[in-house]
């Protein structure tokens, strides 16, 4: 490990933080502790530490990763669930981090606003790691790129088109990687749903130098045209009100991915979510909003979902083996 790559003691809040090397440092640092994990030889140099993981919205994906994660290096973890802890009701962000700094070697943060967890990182002595906030999700933009690197072997040049809420955690991070990795993002949806201008403008800045480049256009057919990924996400997020279902399904139904989408995008083009995904009635949400709006699924239909284009379950995994490096980079042996 070179200076450029040294990782210890850093946060890891928003990707905008790292340079392409340090981003491609991870993933072979993830590929390495993956190839570990499948051989059965373990990487448990962590022993003794402890982790906190706080959870203000809930999760699958991201708590069992960090769980397993935490657990492969030999860690011990603490969970905080969204109605257990002070933080935020009876406890300062600032107190809640100097508690937590004296007894963890790392904190997760999952929860609302970005400011709440730079502002943990700001008074914590250990490194924070964002587990998701309403702006962006890190963790799971590692396990997407080594997703697409091991699917095409390469991310230089690779061309993803994001349909749906692309001005939430989603659409944002995959803008800023795209751009960090000299990728070529298009924001496919409404002008309304498009990423805020601002991050635009810096992500503009960003392919400048890496040869990327950003597009944001309404028109569905152009922005999948000829693509190796087609990304979307829920149409509603975690913490949004229940009545902005109507209008998303509304505004957002010209933006699924269907079979159409992945013709137009070509026969090597691949599907990817986070999850999760609506994409059958099997879900109380999907139930209930079939129901009311008359429809069987949302951003992505069934059959592109189950296709053999769908990456959705490698991804999932690869978030167990992306936080791992995280853990292991910042916390350092
Ligand atoms: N993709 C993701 O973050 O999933 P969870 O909400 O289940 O953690
Ligand atoms: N945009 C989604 C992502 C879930 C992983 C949400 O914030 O709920």
């Amino acid at each position: 490990m070179d200076k450029k790559t040294d990782l210890k003691g850093r946060d890891f809040l928003k990707l905008l933080d790292f340079t392409p090397e340090e981003i491609a440092y991870l993933l072979d640092l993830a590929a390495d502790l993956k190839e570990k994990k499948k051989k059965g030889i373990p990487v448990d140099t962590l022993r003794g530490k402890n982790v906190a993981l706080i959870f203000e919205k809930t999760s699958t994906r991201t708590r069992c990763a960090f769980e397993v994660a935490a657990h492969d290096l030999g860690m011990g973890t603490t969970y905080l669930d969204p109605a257990g802890s002070q933080i935020g009701k009876k406890e300062s962000i600032a107190d809640t981090a100097r508690v937590l700094s004296g007894m963890f070697e790392g904190i997760e943060y999952r929860g609302f606003g970005q400011d709440i967890v730079e502002e943990l990182a700001k008074y914590a002595k250990v490194p924070v790691w964002n587990g998701l906030t309403n702006e962006f999700h890190p963790t799971q933009m590692l396990a997407d790129l080594l997703t697409v690197r091991e699917h095409f072997g390469r991310l230089k040049g690779i061309r993803l088109a994001y349909m749906g809420d692309a001005r939430y955690n989603m659409g944002n991070s995959l803008m800023v990687v795209c751009a960090k990795m000299g990728m070529h993002f298009t924001a496919c949806t409404t002008e309304k749903y498009f990423p805020e201008a601002g991050l635009v403008s810096q992500c503009r800045e960003i392919v400048a130098w890496t040869g990327g480049s950003i597009t944001l256009t309404e028109d569905a057919a152009a922005g999948t045209k000829d693509k190796d990924v087609i990304y979307t996400d829920v149409w509603v997020s975690m913490g949004e009100p229940d009545e902005v279902w109507e209008e998303r399904i509304r505004e957002l139904s010209p933006y699924q991915v269907n079979r159409a989408v992945m013709e137009n995008a070509g026969e090597k083009a691949v599907f990817m979510h986070c999850l999760p995904a609506f994409h059958d009635l099997h879900t109380k949400i999907g139930a209930r909003m079939g129901e009311r709006f008359g429809i069987t699924e949302m951003e992505v239909t069934d059959e592109v979902f189950e296709s053999g284009q769908s990456l959705v379950f490698e991804e999932a995994e690869n978030r167990m083996h992306t936080i791992k490096a995280v853990m292991l980079a910042t916390i350092g042996e």
